[in-house]
């Protein structure tokens, strides 16, 4: 089978590692990749936002199986242009991929099926919008409705303090995705990754995983893509998951076939857990990064023929064999990170890491130069390490960190504390 994966980031690294280590893989390309996927695959450059582009890149290149990792190309129609052309896609359609493309659309969706999730309001001019706020109080949560690359959620302590959110929403500072606003009750509790396999039909759980959002030590500064990830999410029990499916997973799935937009792909539930009982927080239509890295590392050669299966409608015949360890990743970023950043630093000690499927380093924000690897982007290298225990895969993935000579990077130092305290 000639497999083509969309993306660039530590996530498609980790899901070029798996897919290819299965027999059926007969080519891997993925576009447009870097330096650490040049090493085991294909690179390609080209526009993976434009449907017209990927589709006749496929067919040029014999390709059997599509695999989209991000959500740009999903949100703009990449994957109906190439069903359209009778090509096997795993990732769900523009239409489906609204889940995390619009959050109103989700809180919609949540009412229709009764979820559980925060109380909101949905809103399309300022007034409405604060004299929601004043009438609910703080702390309160404020988030544009598009896709605003993970910048768009302000959790306002104070009622001033949303007012103030609102109006920059309102004035343009997250562009389009801030032209209408979503205001949510603020949900306490501990935070949990749920991924599961969807084919339209059927779902199939396949791990969770916390992530890391603030920059740095004790979740302090600001928020970013993710900088550090473990699975399984210990809060995230078997009794809790069995809940979130029959009460979140299910009756969405049931609700968008319902609605005549099925959703086939990978969903990422972001759960909030409080009492024994998880609320959703919100839907994403692909696998988390740097989640993915250590989903990748505990599921291995299997992943395709998962993602196989649900391309193809078969997840009720597909079975998950897991792993019983942890694995736990840690992502090194570029100085600066998530303001600005210099690129062109070169990363050291590399070639000390062979990568087993115990140990890996993916590498995100990389290239390759005359001067050797080199970072190009905010996050640069995922530090990837299984264990038995949480504790064994953290030493292991921290030891490795030591082995990189990367001076212009940095990481957090404390990936797995909840879990580990
Ligand atoms: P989102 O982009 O919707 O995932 O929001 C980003 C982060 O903001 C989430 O991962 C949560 O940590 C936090 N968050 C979002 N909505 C809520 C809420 N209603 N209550 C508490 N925290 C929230
Ligand atoms: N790590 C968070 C995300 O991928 O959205």
């Amino acid at each position: 089978m000639n497999i083509l994966i969309l993306g660039s980031g530590g996530r498609e690294h980790a899901l070029a590692w798996a897919v290819m280590q299965n027999p059926k893989c007969d080519k891997l390309i993925v576009a447009p990749g870097n330096a650490g996927i040049a090493q085991i695959a294909d690179c390609a450059s080209i526009d993976i936002n434009d449907g017209a582009t990927v589709v006749e890149f496929v067919a040029r290149n014999n390709v059997d199986f599509v695999i989209i990792g991000p959500e740009a190309p999903l949100a703009a129609g990449v994957g109906d242009r190439l069903r359209e052309a009778g090509v096997l896609v795993f990732g769900p359609s523009k239409a489906a991929a609204e889940l995390e493309a619009s959050k109103a659309f989700t809180k919609e969706i949540c009412d229709a099926c009764d979820a559980p999730t925060a109380a909101y309001g949905h809103f399309t001019d300022a007034a409405a919008a604060k004299a929601y706020v004043q009438a609910n109080g703080a702390p309160i949560v404020v988030k544009a409705d598009g896709l605003a690359a993970g910048k768009g959620v302000i959790i306002a302590e104070t009622v001033a303090q949303a007012e103030h959110a609102i109006d920059d929403m309102f004035s343009g500072e997250f562009g389009a995705a801030g032209a209408e606003v979503v205001i949510e009750e603020f949900m306490e509790g501990e935070e949990a990754s749920f991924f599961i396999l969807c084919d339209g039909e059927s779902v199939l759980p396949i791990g969770t995983a916390q992530d890391h959002k603030r920059v740095g030590d004790g979740d302090t500064g600001p928020n970013t893509g993710g900088m550090g990830a473990y699975s399984p999410a210990p809060v995230l029990t078997d009794a809790i998951a069995q809940r979130a499916l029959d009460e979140i997973i299910r009756p969405t799935m049931a609700e968008m076939a319902k609605r005549g937009t099925p959703y086939q792909g990978v969903l990422y539930a972001g759960l909030m857990i409080k009492d024994g009982a998880p609320r959703l927080v919100e839907y994403n239509v692909r696998f988390g990064d740097p989640e993915c890295q250590v989903l990748m590392m505990r599921l291995g050669a299997q992943v395709l023929d998962l993602l196989q299966a649900a391309a193809e409608g078969r997840l009720d015949e597909a079975q998950v064999n897991w792993a019983d360890d942890h694995a736990l990743t840690v992502v090194l970023a570029a100085n600066g990170y998530p303001g600005s950043y210099e690129k062109g630093s070169v990363i050291g000690g590399l070639d000390r890491f062979e990568g087993d499927s115990k140990n890996m380093v993916f590498h995100a924000g990389t290239a390759m130069r005359d001067e050797g690897i080199v970072a190009v982007g905010g996050r640069v290298l995922n530090v990837t390490a299984r264990g038995e225990t949480l504790s064994q895969a953290r030493e292991r993935a921290y030891s490795m960190v030591d082995g990189i000579d990367w001076p212009e990077g940095f990481c957090r130092s404390d990936i797995g504390w909840r879990a580990l305290t």
